[in-house]
């Protein structure tokens, strides 16, 4: 039997807008309060407050540079006691391995790894049970040479997930959910998805609803850490390479 998430507390990085706003929703829509953490999206954040509250649940917003470990280590603190902890806020930078800098390394690195690792210790500092859920890339099954420090950065967070599955046990579990063709990256539209769907065996791309549901179904199971689910079409079974 699931236990419900009414009455609990998450806080989502990156919840301003796209994958984080759906995830944002669907967790309020099941009676969550939702610290919705943002860096530039300040009016897409409040806007999104006043939705949650009209769900009749609490929401905060919490402003935070990610790639600033000062601002990182104060968030939890910030954001009080939470249940539910999802490492969503991305950057997804073109760059191949010969174009990637130290700076873009270590800012990926930073977003996508060092600050989950920081929120989620914070998190086992609060001595709660909870759930904490990272958001992965289907593409880290394959190879991304377009997006190479964000490509390194989150199979840093893939081994992460497992590490601290295996640390934080039994009180917290920690699972990702690994999304493939989504949401068009910033700048493109439609078009950009419709050209990808060869990509995956399901040929057509998921919606933000299909990684908000795989999100919910991992905070409503009792006995599974360590795991990722790919929403992605079956993407990694096929393993493309988009050479
Ligand atoms: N979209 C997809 O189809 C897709 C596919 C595969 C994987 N994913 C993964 O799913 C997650 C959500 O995807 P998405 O496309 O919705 O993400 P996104 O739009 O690329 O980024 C989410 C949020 O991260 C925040 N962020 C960026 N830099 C930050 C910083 N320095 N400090 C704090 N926050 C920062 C931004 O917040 P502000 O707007 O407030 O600045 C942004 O809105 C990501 O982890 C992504 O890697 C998505």
């Amino acid at each position: 039997m699931a236990d419900s998430l009414r009455g609990k507390t998450a806080l989502i990085t990156g919840a301003a807008r796209r994958l984080g706003e759906a995830i944002s929703l669907a967790l309020a829509r099941q009676g969550v309060n939702v610290v919705v953490h943002y860096h530039r999206s300040e009016a897409a954040a409040q806007a999104l407050c006043g939705q949650i509250e009209r769900l009749a649940v609490s929401a905060t917003r919490l402003q935070a540079d990610l790639s600033d470990s000062r601002q990182t280590q104060g968030l939890l603190n910030r954001a009080g006691p939470i249940d539910i902890l999802i490492n969503n806020a991305s950057v997804f930078e073109q760059e191949t391995l010969w174009e990637t800098t130290e700076a873009s390394l270590a800012r990926n690195m930073q977003i996508h790894a060092a600050a989950p690792l920081v929120l989620a210790r914070a998190f086992a500092q609060q001595d709660r049970p909870g759930h904490i859920v990272n958001l992965l890339d289907t593409r880290v099954t394959t190879y991304d040479r377009e997006h190479a420090a964000y490509h390194i950065s989150k199979r840093v967070l893939l081994t992460l997930t497992r590490m601290l599955a295996l640390e934080l046990a039994p009180k917290i579990v920690v699972n990702a959910v690994a999304p493939g063709l989504i949401l068009p990256p910033p700048g493109q539209d439609e078009g950009y998805l419709k050209k990808l769907t060869y990509t995956n065996p399901l040929k057509r791309h998921g919606d933000p609803a299909d990684v908000a549901e795989a999100i919910l179904f991992l905070l409503n199971s009792r006995f599974i850490t360590g795991q990722i689910i790919y929403v992605d079409g079956g993407y990694h079974i096929k393993g493309h390479t988009y050479d």
